[in-house]
């Protein structure tokens, strides 16, 4: 397969890639719950790998923090490699009171204070939304488990150290449930394209209480996002 500027595929790419910020979590993932996982990109340390979950093929690769190096990856993933589904699994900050530490939340749709929309011309505010197939599909997995999932809208960031004091609360005012940094530009780039985008997230801290959760704790959280996650492939 020809290689674009950052990917260099060294192996197979399937039609639905996981798509976590942390390139290490993408190798834990492809070691700990991918059966026959090969990898196919370590251009920039973005590894990723390709391999098959309850037997059907997946692939799971490291964005980096941030709308741009994830935008990047998304859009070579769906035009150079014919990716069709993109499934952000990360971490968020907790923005209300009843998103506790280690709950799932899933962005239904992701609020950003970027200027990546900027390039669309749009005549107006574009609602980067996740795609409804995949959201349906992990509701589904959800009940099937007996998981429960906060859905709504979450704040996509560019800024993590915000020199505006009341950032976050204005954004907790209009019920957004959490931060990150890279879901709307996920969505925005999926959208785009034609192709299916989702994000989920298990909340890693909470800028409602300031607890912050602790690297096993979190790492027992994650397993639970990612059974829900991967069978998603099977669509
Ligand atoms: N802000 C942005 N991204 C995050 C946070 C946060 O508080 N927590 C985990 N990812």
């Amino acid at each position: 397969m020809e290689s674009t500027p950052h990917i260099n595929p060294t192996g197979p790419i399937a039609k639905t890639v996981l798509v976590p910020g942390d390139p290490l979590r993408a190798k834990f993932i492809s070691e700990n719950f991918l059966e026959d996982a090969v990898q196919f990109n370590a251009v920039r340390g973005a590894l990723g790998f390709t391999g098959t979950y309850q037997g059907a093929e997946v692939s799971v690769m490291g964005t980096g923090m941030g709308i741009p190096t994830t935008a990047i990856y998304a859009y070579e993933l769906i035009h150079k490699y014919g990716v069709k589904n993109l499934i952000r699994v990360g971490s968020c900050g907790g923005m209300q009171p009843q998103v506790k530490l280690y709950d799932i939340v899933v962005a239904a749709s992701a609020s950003t204070d970027s200027n990546f929309m900027s390039q669309y011309n749009l005549p107006g505010t574009y609602a980067p939304t996740c795609s409804w197939k995949l959201l349906k599909a992990l509701n589904e997995e959800a009940e099937k488990q007996g998981v429960e999932m906060h859905v709504g809208n979450v704040l996509s960031s560019d800024v993590f150290y915000n020199a505006q004091a009341d950032a976050t609360e204005r954004w907790q005012k209009m019920g957004v449930l959490g931060a990150e940094m890279e879901a709307a530009g996920l969505y925005a780039t999926a959208a785009a394209a034609g192709v299916d985008a989702l994000a989920l997230f298990t909340c890693s801290d909470s800028l409602v209480t300031g607890e912050a959760t602790t690297a096993e704790q979190r790492q027992n959280s994650f397993t639970k996002m990612m059974e829900l996650a991967l069978p998603l492939a099977k669509l």
